[in-house]
C-alpha cells in the first residue's frame, strides 16, 4: 500500500515509517515539525535505504491537505499528528482542540473527497477515564478523560466512529499504553523538546547528565512498592502493531474497531528506574516527591483482542526498553541534530 503517515517525523510515527517500509509498503509523510526535527528523516532513510517524501505543512490547513490528496496516490492513512502534552493542554486547551480536532477534520474530509477509505488512528489509554476496571478492555463505556488532551482523543474517536459508519471508511482506533524505548540501532528514539513530561525520557536525561535526579511522584499508592504501575510498551512493538492494524483493515467486519496496544502487565516507577540502572551499569540519583495531580495508581491493558484479531503482541521486555533507550540517549545526548 502507499501509506500517508501524518506526524511521521515524531517519536512513534518515525518508528512506524521504518516498520512500514520494512514490511514492503510505500510511505509519504506529512509533518509541520512543530514537535520534531527534519533530521530524523535522514536516519529513517539510512536504516531503510528508501527515500521518504516529506510534505512540511500544518494539517489544519484545509487547502494544503486537499492539494496533497489531489496530487498523490494514497491507499491508506496513519494519523499520528497532534499535540500530546497533558499539562500544556490544561494551560492551552483551545490550541489542543483546534490542532487535534482540526487536523482530523481536514484529513478525513480530504480522504472522503479522494475515496481513501483506510485509516489507523493514534488514540490513548487515557480514554478509559478514572473508573474503568483493570485490565482495561476495549468495550468499556463510557469513555472519558481528565485533561483537554485526553478529551481530544475521546472526541476524535467519536468523530471517526460516526464518519466511518456514514461514509464507508474502515478505521482502527489504537489505544496506546505507555510507549517507551528506541530503535535497536541506537540511531532513532524519543527527543522531547524542553523538560520531559514522561518518566522514561526523564530517567534517560538523568542518566546522561542533562537532569540532576529523578523525582518519583509518590510512593504511598496502594501498589506492591507504593509507586504507580503502568503498562510500558517498546516503540518497535508499537510500530509493528500499526502495520498489523493497517493490514487487517480490509478484513474488519465493522467500520470501526478499537484495539489496546500494550504489554498486558504493570511495572512500577521504581522497577523501571532499577531496570534503567541495570542498563546503564550503575546507580542513578532520585528522590521521592509528592504525588502528581491526576495520576492513577495502576493500570494495564487487556491484550486479548489485538492478539486474536491482529495476530500481534508485544515481545520486548522492560530490560530491552531500557537498554535500547540508553543506547539512543548515550549516543545522542542532545537528541537529533538541528538542521
Ligand atoms: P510526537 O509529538 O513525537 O509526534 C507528533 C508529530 O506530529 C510531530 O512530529 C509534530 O511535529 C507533528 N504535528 C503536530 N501537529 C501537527 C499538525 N497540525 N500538522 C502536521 N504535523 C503536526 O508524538 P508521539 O509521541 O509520536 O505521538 C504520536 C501520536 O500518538 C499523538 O497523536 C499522541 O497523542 C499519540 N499518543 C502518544 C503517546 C505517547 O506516550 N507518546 C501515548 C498515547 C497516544
Ligand atoms: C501520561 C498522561 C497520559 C498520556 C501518557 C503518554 C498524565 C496524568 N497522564 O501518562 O494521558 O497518554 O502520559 O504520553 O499526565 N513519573 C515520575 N516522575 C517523573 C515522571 C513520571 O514519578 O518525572 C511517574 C508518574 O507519576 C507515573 C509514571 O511515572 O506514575 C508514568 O508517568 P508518565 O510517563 O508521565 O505517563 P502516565 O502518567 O502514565
Amino acid at each position: 500500500m502507499r501509506v500517508l503517515v501524518s506526524g511521521g517525523a515524531g517519536y512513534i510515527g518515525s518508528h512506524t515509517v521504518l516498520s512500514l517500509i520494512e514490511a514492503g509498503h510505500d510511505v509519504l509523510v506529512v509533518d509541520d515539525f512543530s514537535n520534531s526535527k527534519p533530521t530524523v528523516m535522514a536516519r529513517v532513510e539510512s536504516l531503510t535505504g528508501a527515500h521518504v517524501p516529506v510534505h512540511a505543512f500544518d494539517l489544519t490547513d484545509v487547502d494544503k491537505t486537499e492539494r496533497l490528496f489531489a496530487t498523490e496516490q494514497i491507499d491508506a492513512v496513519i494519523h499520528f499528528a497532534g499535540l500530546k502534552a497533558v499539562g500544556e493542554s490544561v494551560a492551552k486547551p483551545l490550541e489542543y482542540y483546534a490542532n487535534n480536532l482540526g487536523s482530523t477534520f481536514a484529513l478525513v474530509n480530504a480522504m472522503r473527497h479522494h475515496d481513501v477509505r483506510r485509516l489507523v488512528f493514534s488514540s490513548s489509554a487515557t480514554v478509559y477515564g478514572d473508573n474503568a476496571p483493570v485490565p482495561y478492555h476495549e468495550d468499556y463505556q463510557p469513555l472519558s478523560a481528565s485533561s483537554p488532551y485526553g478529551r481530544t482523543k475521546v472526541m476524535q474517536e467519536q468523530v471517526l466512529s460516526d464518519v466511518a459508519a456514514a461514509d464507508g471508511l474502515k478505521v482502527a482506533l489504537l489505544r496506546y499504553f505507555n510507549p517507551v524505548g528506541a530503535h535497536r540501532s541506537g540511531t532513532m528514539g524519543e527527543d522531547p523538546q524542553g523538560i520531559p513530561n514522561n518518566l522514561m525520557p526523564f530517567i534517560a536525561q538523568v542518566a546522561v547528565g542533562r537532569r540532576e535526579k529523578l523525582a518519583i511522584f509518590g510512593d504511598d499508592y496502594p501498589t506492591a512498592d507504593g509507586t504507580c504501575e503502568r503498562d510500558y510498551i517498546h516503540v518497535e512493538d508499537l510500530a509493528a502493531g500499526h502495520v498489523a492494524a493497517l493490514e487487517h483493515l480490509d478484513a474488519m467486519t465493522e467500520p470501526v474497531r478499537a484495539f489496546n496496544l500494550g504489554g498486558g502487565t504493570g511495572t512500577s516507577v521504581l522497577e523501571l528506574f532499577r531496570a534503567f540502572e541495570r542498563a546503564v551499569g550503575h546507580e542513578l540519583p532520585y528522590e521521592i516527591a509528592g504525588r502528581r495531580a491526576g495520576d492513577l495508581p495502576a493500570y494495564w491493558a487487556d491484550t486479548a483482542r489485538a492478539a486474536e484479531e491482529l495476530g500481534w503482541r508485544a515481545t520486548r521486555t522492560i530490560d530491552d526498553m531500557c537498554a535500547d533507550t540508553w543506547r539512543w540517549q548515550s549516543a545522542n545526548p542532545q537528541g537529533y541534530p538541528e538542521g
